[in-house]
């Protein structure tokens, strides 16, 4: 069996997704795997049909690659893949859809409205969301574009930011937090890590400088608060159809859990919050990639 090992890829997030890739490519030695490592350049089609892997493990993170492209270009040229499928990645991409679908299902998520770039007119926009919010491109990841706005006298330069990044862009009313992510794999969802960034909001910076972020694994909640929101992840989970792993955040509101985002490619160094989750709850690096793999699949797979 060959592994494509998929880093890099064509969006903002490629140099984390070079750290995922490099801590697979370790699991992939230790677990013995014949694999190749692939840039997901411009070429990427190409190489994956000269290659001919019989899997590919995606360590791409972001545009492009957890949002349903590469996940179609592996339906397309039958190749099973690690992670959710076309349409749950690209929907868990999109912030603004995977809110409203969950609202059909009563998933408590802040309220939110929406800009719509090219349609709505920057200067006479009025949001029925104001200060304190949050501002947000509705497809980024790693906090890119996004702002909190705590004056609504930042409001439009917010917006202009966010728009930069997409043509739409989610407001959302800001909570208070604490702030938790929800690990799971499979059918289980592990222990929550709080996190709890030292100054201001978990913004890129306060993502990837060691030490600027503290993080409490288990989190200072009760043992109810903790059950409640892994319930609630594997709800998430199960309405957003994903597969076998993903990452669900949530921000406490009025001691509440209100669903944030779930990520489809979350973070996978060892030092990652999925790993470290999995770790924490007795599941190892190795044993979470070689799952990973395991459960590789097409969506399309077994039907005619
Ligand atoms: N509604 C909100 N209220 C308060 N803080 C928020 C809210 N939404 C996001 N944040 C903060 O911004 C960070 C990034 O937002 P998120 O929606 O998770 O985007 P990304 O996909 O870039 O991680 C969160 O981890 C959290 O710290
Ligand atoms: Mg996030």
């Amino acid at each position: 069996m060959k592994i494509a090992l998929l880093q890099g890829g064509l969006g903002q997030e490629a140099e984390v997704s070079r750290n995922t890739g490099k801590a697979f490519e370790k699991a992939l030695v230790a677990l013995n795997y014949d694999y190749v490592v692939i840039e997901a350049d411009d070429n990427l089609i190409p190489k994956l049909i000269s290659e001919k892997p019989d899997c590919a493990l995606i360590a791409l993170h972001g545009k492009y690659a957890e949002d349903g492209t590469v996940q179609g270009i592996c339906e397309y040229l039958k190749i099973p893949y690690t992670g959710s499928g076309l349409l749950a990645s690209a929907l868990a991409m999109d912030k603004l859809r995977t809110k409203e679908v969950l609202s059909f299902y009563d998933i408590p998520t802040p309220k939110f409205a929406v800009f719509r770039r090219g349609e709505d007119d920057l200067e006479s926009f009025d949001c029925s969301i104001k200060a304190p919010c949050v501002v947000k491109p509705v497809r980024e990841g790693s906090s890119v574009g996004i702002s909190i706005v705590d004056e609504q006298k930042d409001f439009k330069a917010a917006l202009e930011l966010a728009s930069r990044y997409d043509r739409h862009v989610l407001i959302e009313e800001k909570v208070s937090g604490p702030e938790c992510t929800v690990s799971v794999v499979k059918d289980q969802a592990f222990t929550p890590i709080e996190i709890r960034p030292k100054q201001g909001f978990y913004d890129y910076k306060n993502k990837y400088t060691k030490g600027a972020t503290n993080y409490l694994l288990p989190p200072e909640l009760s043992d109810e608060k903790i059950r409640e929101l892994k319930d609630l992840a594997l709800k998430v989970f199960k309405i957003l159809d994903l597969h076998h792993y993903a990452r669900i955040d949530f921000m406490m509101h009025n001691g509440s859990p209100y669903f944030i985002e779930a990520n489809t490619l979350p973070g996978c160094t060892e030092t990652s919050l999925l790993p470290q989750a999995a770790a924490h709850d007795g599941v190892d690096f190795n044993q979470l990639i070689d799952g990973l793999i395991k459960n590789a699949r097409l969506d399309y797979e077994g039907v005619v």
